[in-house]
């Protein structure tokens, strides 16, 4: 008989610190979160995604010199080479926007190679393409999908005002521009969750950044995670009205079916992301009156949920009114998940030069639970 050695396991490592990090801050209990110690709120009331991408990636609130060089070298570097975009073209319509984005950004680091992850202007480098190309391939999958070219970014808008003329050839309202800014800010990081951890497991092998989004992107795409912004949508659109909520949720419950855009790992409370864009929804609502049905559904449905699940302590988290804001802007479910990766690269890219300080490779272990000694039967002997 082997001696077996066994291990604690935690599934989902949860409780588990996979790194020291001053990024970013949750207070799970009291619905609290910042970046380099600054309160959401307050980015959000008076900063700008550049200015929080800055922020986040170089430990400090830039000066307007730094500002200035920070910005102009993200405008200088929003357009996509040629061979990119033809490679898009190639690239089958019924692919989801997040499969055109990680391929796209994988394709980048054949064009721009950046294996010397340890040379500083090579990560300057690729921090600086990676957040100004994000959007512009966003917004050319989006088109090429549906049968339309891609349009080249106007350097002369703001970041999110560019995204959106990129989408749809014209500029946004200035407030659906502030909301796709406020919407990236809220985005930007958010402590250990997949994706970032992700990004820090394939950053310490020492691979490539494009290689390292990439497989974030991946991360972030599934219904667990950044895939659930889209799925809120389509529960709310399945549910139809007020009325239905009670039911629609009880049945869910009764199924031990997760509610989509509910619960989070540490927050114990409302997600402080997700009152910022409830408050975004009405806003945006009460100008196009009549139109906050889908508002109200999602209300009952948080209502509900407290009602039945308080016990659990699960409550709305930012994929839950996302959406909404997003369709009342006239923009597609399945853009959701990419401009949540819009705003993440930045926070993905943050963990990456942090992980690249003081590196080891992540390599856990595991309890092994199988066989052992077992003999090797010839094919033809199986049953
Ligand atoms: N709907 C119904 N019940 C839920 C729920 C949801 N959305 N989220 C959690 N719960 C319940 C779980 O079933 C579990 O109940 P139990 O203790 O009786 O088994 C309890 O609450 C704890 O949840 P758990 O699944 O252990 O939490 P987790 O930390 O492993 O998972 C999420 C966190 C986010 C993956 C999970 O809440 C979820 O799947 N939410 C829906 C998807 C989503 O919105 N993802 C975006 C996250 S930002």
């Amino acid at each position: 008989m082997m001696e077996e050695r066994h291990m604690e396991v935690v599934p989902g490592l949860a409780g588990i610190a996979a790194a020291q990090s001053s990024i970013s801050y949750i207070d799970g209990e009291k619905g609290i979160l910042e970046y380099r110690g600054i309160n959401i709120e307050e980015l959000c009331e008076k900063s700008t995604f550049l200015e929080v991408s800055y922020l986040l990636l170089f430990d400090k609130l830039p000066t307007e010199t730094e500002f200035t060089i920070f910005s102009d070298e993200i405008k200088y570097h929003t357009r996509l080479k040629q061979k990119l975009l033809r490679m898009m073209e190639f690239l089958p319509e019924s692919g989801h926007p997040m499969d055109y984005l990680q391929a796209t950004v994988s394709a980048m680091g054949m064009f721009y190679p950046a294996r010397d992850t340890l040379n500083e202007q090579v990560r300057h480098d690729s921090v600086i393409k990676l957040i100004a190309k994000l959007p512009t391939i966003v917004a050319a999958s989006y088109r090429l999908k549906h049968g339309d070219g891609p349009i080249a970014p106007n350097n002369d808008l703001s970041f999110a005002a560019n995204f959106y003329y990129m989408l749809f050839e014209k500029e946004p309202d200035p407030e659906i521009e502030r909301m796709l800014d406020v919407m990236l800010i809220l985005h930007g990081d958010h402590t250990m969750n997949a994706s970032t951890f992700s990004s820090r497991v394939v950053g310490s092998t020492l691979a490539d950044p494009y290689t390292i989004v990439a497989a974030a992107i991946g991360t972030l795409s599934g219904p667990l995670h950044g895939g659930a912004n889209e799925r809120v949508i389509t529960m709310l659109h399945e549910i139809g009205s007020k009325d239905k909520v009670e039911a629609y949720i009880d049945n869910k419950i009764k199924n031990k079916e997760k509610i989509m855009g509910i619960g989070h790992r540490i927050y114990k409370t409302k997600d402080p992301r997700a009152d910022i864009l409830q408050r975004f929804a009405h806003n945006l609502l009460e100008k196009k009156r009549g139109e906050s049905k889908l508002l109200e559904v999602a209300e009952e449905v948080e209502r509900v949920v407290r009602d039945r699940l308080s016990e659990k302590k699960i409550y709305p988290n930012v994929d839950f009114y996302s959406g909404i804001v997003f369709e009342a802007t006239g923009i597609s479910p399945s853009l959701f998940t990419p401009i949540f990766a819009m705003g993440r690269v930045s926070g993905w890219l943050a963990h990456w030069l942090e992980q690249l300080r003081t590196n080891r490779i992540f390599r856990p272990d595991q309890d092994y639970v199988g066989a052992h000694n077992q003999s090797y039967l010839p094919i033809k002997d199986r049953k």
